[in-house]
């Protein structure tokens, strides 16, 4: 045996044998990769928990009357998202305008409001009388004023625009008219008054020169009903928005209304090259509403939560502008209601449809205070009812809004792949 041999016989009865030298790596293995890095996340959730330390991270906190948030009180992790600072629609508010008060007056502080209604005489013959004439009587009780265009026969509107699909018409005959005003309301046909307690600038924003609203059951931006001011940014949107007929994709793409979504997304979010790309070849695979759906889904997400764009454009929330869907609460109304949408029909308790009125208007009744104007008490309801009936719909509409459509636009289409390095170069 050599001196070597000898050594390392007399060594090994020394150390661990080999086996227990692997438990020894394969434990601080384990140490390494799992123990420590979850030690570090949980020493850095509980310093995010600490109160003193959330506090110190939001001095912004204390001012203007927001006051501390109490982090006990279970809604104290929403407390700096009401932070004024970080919210800049709540820094300059709404001009307020009184609410109208018992059929009181309508102070023009505005200017010159006028009510625009575009309508071909085929369907206006034969159906939304009931709308037409509940519009009729609450103009009477105001001094705005009224133009119903027929988009037929109004020579004005035939000199100017040379688009033959009705939709796309009226919106050009809103351009043209609009220089007549300071600002306009148009109206679809199927839409009329059911509580006339109100003055249209109570919905008039002095921030912007165009008022859309939400649709309440697909969240979609409505196209029939806006209010508009006589702007040159005004005149150039709708001008625009008709002038989409002529390049509009041919498959189902929701006619001038899945023009607007697209239409807004591109002028209020002009950088988002990338994102208005996506959202414009989903918009060319839609077969039919389910699938474009999926487009408003796109085009939503893409404008995100912000509904104001000072100086140009305020998209009222779902149930917050001046109009809604009636069958929301199948014609119950309250205090805050003022237009309903969806009256088609020609005359009351027809088809299945009572309305909210017991007779039909006899316009020469109609002037002054209530009179012409003939409710069923039933359909008459507090706020907190109709609150409660909304909630309800919301519900519902979510719990039925079409599974393509639930689509997020950056996961279906490639969101940097095919710009990349550029898409944020004109950002
Ligand atoms: C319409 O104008 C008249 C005359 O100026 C005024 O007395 C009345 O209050 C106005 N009506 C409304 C609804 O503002
Ligand atoms: C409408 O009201 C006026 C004034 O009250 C009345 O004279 C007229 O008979 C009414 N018309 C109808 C069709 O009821």
């Amino acid at each position: 045996m050599t001196t070597f041999s000898r050594s390392l016989k007399l060594a090994s009865r020394h150390l661990p044998p080999a086996k227990y030298l692997i438990s020894l790596v394969v434990f601080a293995l384990f140490v390494i990769i799992v123990v420590l890095p979850q030690r570090t996340t949980y020493t850095y959730n509980e310093a995010a928990m600490d109160k003193a330390a959330m506090l110190r991270h939001m001095p912004q906190m204390q001012i203007e009357g927001v006051g501390v948030p109490d982090l006990h009180d279970g809604h104290g992790h929403d407390a700096h998202v009401m932070a004024p600072e970080l919210n800049p629609e709540k820094r300059m508010l709404k001009q307020a305008y009184p609410k109208r008060v018992n059929m009181g007056s309508c102070p023009p502080l505005f200017g010159k409001v006028t009510v625009m209604v575009a309508v071909v005489t085929e369907s206006y013959k034969t159906h939304y009388r009931v709308a037409q004439e509940s519009l009729e009587c609450y103009l009477k009780s105001t001094n705005y004023t009224f133009l119903l265009v027929d988009l037929d026969t109004d020579q004005r509107v035939a000199q100017n625009c040379k688009h033959d699909q009705l939709l796309f018409k009226k919106h050009c005959a809103a351009s043209v008219y609009l220089e007549d005003t300071d600002w306009m309301l148009v109206l679809d046909a199927d839409t009329g008054v059911v509580n006339p307690n109100h003055c249209i600038e109570e919905w008039i924003d002095t921030r912007v020169d165009i008022m859309f609203y939400e649709r309440h059951f697909n969240w979609e931006i409505a196209s029939g009903n806006y209010i508009v001011k006589n702007t040159p940014f005004a005149r150039d949107f709708l001008r625009r928005w008709a002038d989409w007929q002529f390049i509009q994709p041919a498959n189902w793409n929701g006619a001038d209304n899945g023009v607007l979504q697209m239409h807004l997304l591109t002028t209020l979010n002009p950088g988002a090259i990338a994102e208005a790309k996506a959202c414009d070849i989903i918009w060319h695979q839609a077969t039919g509403y389910d699938n474009y759906m999926t487009f408003v889904t796109c085009c939503k997400v893409m404008l995100g939560a912000t509904h104001l764009w000072p100086g140009k454009v305020r998209i009222y929330r779902r149930s917050h502008g001046w109009v809604r869907d009636w069958v929301l609460t199948a014609d119950a109304w309250s205090d805050y209601d003022f237009m309903f949408h969806g009256w088609k029909l020609q005359s009351i308790e027809t088809e299945g449809w009572k309305s909210p009125f017991t007779k039909m208007f006899n316009i020469s009744e109609c002037g002054a205070g209530y009179s012409g104007w003939n409710w069923r008490s039933e359909s008459r309801a507090s706020v907190a009812e109709i609150k409660k009936q909304l909630a309800n719909f919301e519900k519902s509409a979510a719990g039925s809004f079409p599974k393509e459509a639930q689509a997020l636009p950056y996961l279906v289409q490639p969101d940097v792949a095919e710009c990349y390095p550029e898409c944020d170069a004109n950002t």
